[in-house]
């Protein structure tokens, strides 16, 4: 069986020419998961327009190329110094992400649009329009997917239950959408109740 293809045909030039600014840490992955839960909530979130949120969140972290390597986990991880670099791979990424939307100008894209949710993404929290908050949720919402947690959990070393934890203090209150806190919890309570099967199988009775 042939799986559904994830990306849209307008946008595989845009992931082509986006891949080269994609290989740092694992931004491409998370690109791809984040791509396929952006159109999951696009279907969920009446209103939103999927010609703004899909260019925008295939974009959204081509930035982080320009940012030394060096310094990568001073911005993120869990007690960030350089929180300007996050700022900085906003605006990197709407510079380079400019250059890739002008290049192709893809059909019924406001290119603007694409790239006003590109700058400030990471660095605002509030939803700045509807179609802003479907990007940060598919963005954020990464993390509680199983790619997401499995990849974090590699980054802390940490087991999945904390990361988990940690989702549901820190990450998943800031969900904007219905749909995407909805998504974000789900997950979170599903994989507690895994971890927990064991424990309720043992209490079959014998008799
Ligand atoms: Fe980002
Ligand atoms: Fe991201």
């Amino acid at each position: 069986m042939t799986p559904e293809a994830v990306i849209l045909p307008r946008d595989l030039p845009l992931w082509r020419d986006a891949l080269p600014y994609l290989d740092v840490r694992n931004n491409d992955a998370h690109t791809v998961v984040a791509y396929g839960l952006a159109r999951m909530l696009l279907e969920q979130t009446p209103g939103a327009d999927e010609s703004v949120v899909l260019p925008a969140i295939l974009l959204h972290d081509v930035g982080w190329k320009r940012i030394d390597p060096d310094l990568l986990l001073l911005a993120i991880g869990r007690n960030p110094t350089r929180k300007d670099l996050v700022r900085d791979h906003e605006v990197f990424g709407a510079e380079i992400a400019r250059d890739i939307l002008l290049r192709h100008r893809p059909e019924g894209v406001d290119i603007d649009a694409v790239l006003a949710i590109i700058d400030g993404h990471d660095t605002t929290r509030e939803a700045r329009s509807l179609n802003d908050a479907v990007v940060k949720d598919a963005d954020k919402g990464w993390r509680a997917t199983p790619h997401g947690m499995k990849t974090i959990s590699g980054w802390y070393d940490t087991d999945i239950l904390e990361t988990v934890e940690t989702l549901e203090r820190v990450s998943n209150p800031h969900m904007l959408t219905p749909a995407g806190r909805a998504f974000a919890e789900g997950m979170c309570a599903a994989v507690r109740a895994e971890a927990q099967i064991d424990h309720y199988m043992r209490m079959k009775s014998d008799a």
